[in-house]
């Protein structure tokens, strides 16, 4: 996919979660957000499956980036005789990094695949892991701004928008996935209001969705969890981000956003997944095989030091859920917008 104008002019309010510049991976930290922006400098995969592992960088698209990316500072700092062996090192301990999102896994083979011609000199190598590191990130923001295209035209005017965890730049490169519709619909001057719900137990919503839109000057109304029903009446839309979604449709994405699935067919409102093709996982036939990251108990427990429970309350903590595919209104997508019957339309797609 050639790199195209627009990309190059992305608005001045979207952050760059990962970016490679003068031989140096950049990511912004995360877990600092709302209060701070600090960077991390990683120079070697295992620190890109450290900052993966704590959140410091997040978001199905964002983390293939980076791993794609670690996997060029890892090929830097390799030597000649170990480059083969300590890439396939590398590249397990990345996908281990965070087992849902797909978006990993694809990133981290496609970057093996380019140095699989065995005619290679190790520093062909080295520049061929970096030129399809950048090749994925391209891509990935030329990706978002085809759903932000796609997705603005189905949301009417003063769109009332109910959504969960962070789907903005900070988790996808460009304008990210169901934020970046939301932000598109905005440029396009439609008005969206968004209700932004918390996301326990490390409150992407709250910290990072409100933060994003508020940069954009788009109005947020920040929900607990909790509230969701309290304000389905007055949404227009659901509309959400994803990990990993099956060949029938089924999508993992962040633990809540089954519970709002439900919520939105009980009150007969639309609920849309947002994510580009390399969300999509057509090895995977159903939900049932999608792999949710199981988190630390201590996540619930507390936040930010702070104790929420008692020290040694059994904690159930699934980073993700698995939306069945009949509660889905359809795919907002970088080739477009699929419909049912998503078995034949989402098999089909990538
Ligand atoms: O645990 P996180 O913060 O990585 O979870 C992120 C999500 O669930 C997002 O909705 C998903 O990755 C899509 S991001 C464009």
């Amino acid at each position: 996919m050639p790199a195209r104008k627009d990309a190059e002019h992305l608005p001045g309010f979207l952050f760059r979660a990962v970016s490679f510049e003068r031989g140096r991976l950049r990511i912004l930290d995360q877990t600092q957000l709302p209060h701070r922006v600090t960077y991390l400098y990683p120079t070697k995969a295992a620190d890109v499956v450290a900052v993966i592992k704590r959140l410091a960088v997040r978001g199905a698209p964002a983390i293939g980036v980076a791993a794609a990316y670690g996997m060029a500072v890892e090929a830097g700092r390799l030597p000649d005789r170990n480059l083969r062996s300590g890439l396939e090192r590398a590249a397990r301990m990345l996908v281990a990094a965070r087992p849902t999102a797909v978006n990993l896994k694809w990133a981290v083979v496609r970057v093996m695949q380019s140095v699989s011609v065995r005619a290679m000199s190790p520093e062909e190598k080295r520049r061929a892991v970096l030129a399809e590191a950048q090749r994925i990130e391209t891509e990935e923001v030329e990706r978002s701004l085809a759903i932000a295209r796609h997705g603005a035209k189905l949301l009417p005017k003063n769109a009332e928008v109910l959504t969960i965890c962070n789907t903005g730049a900070l988790a996808a490169p460009g304008m990210g996935t169901a934020l970046g519709v939301i932000f598109q619909a905005h440029i396009d001057g439609k008005r969206p209001h968004v209700y932004a719900c918390e996301t326990r137990p490390l409150l992407q919503g709250s910290r990072l969705t409100t933060l994003e839109l508020q940069r954009a000057r788009i109005p947020v109304t920040l929900i607990a969890d909790s509230a969701a029903a309290s304000v389905i009446d007055r949404c227009d839309v659901m509309l959400v981000g994803a990990d990993r979604i099956a060949a029938n449709g089924d999508t993992a994405n962040k633990v809540g956003t089954r519970m709002l699935a439900t919520l939105a067919r009980a009150a007969r409102k639309p609920f849309y997944v947002v994510a580009p093709s390399s969300t999509f996982d057509s090895a995977t036939r159903t939900g049932q095989q999608i792999v949710v990251e199981q988190r630390d108990g201590e996540e619930v427990r507390a936040f930010a030091g702070c104790r929420a429970a008692p020290a040694r309350t059994v904690v159930f903590n699934p980073a993700f859920d698995v939306t069945p595919a009949r509660l889905i209104a359809g795919f907002i997508t970088d080739r477009g917008i699929l419909k049912p019957p998503f078995r034949k339309n989402v098999s089909s797609n990538p």
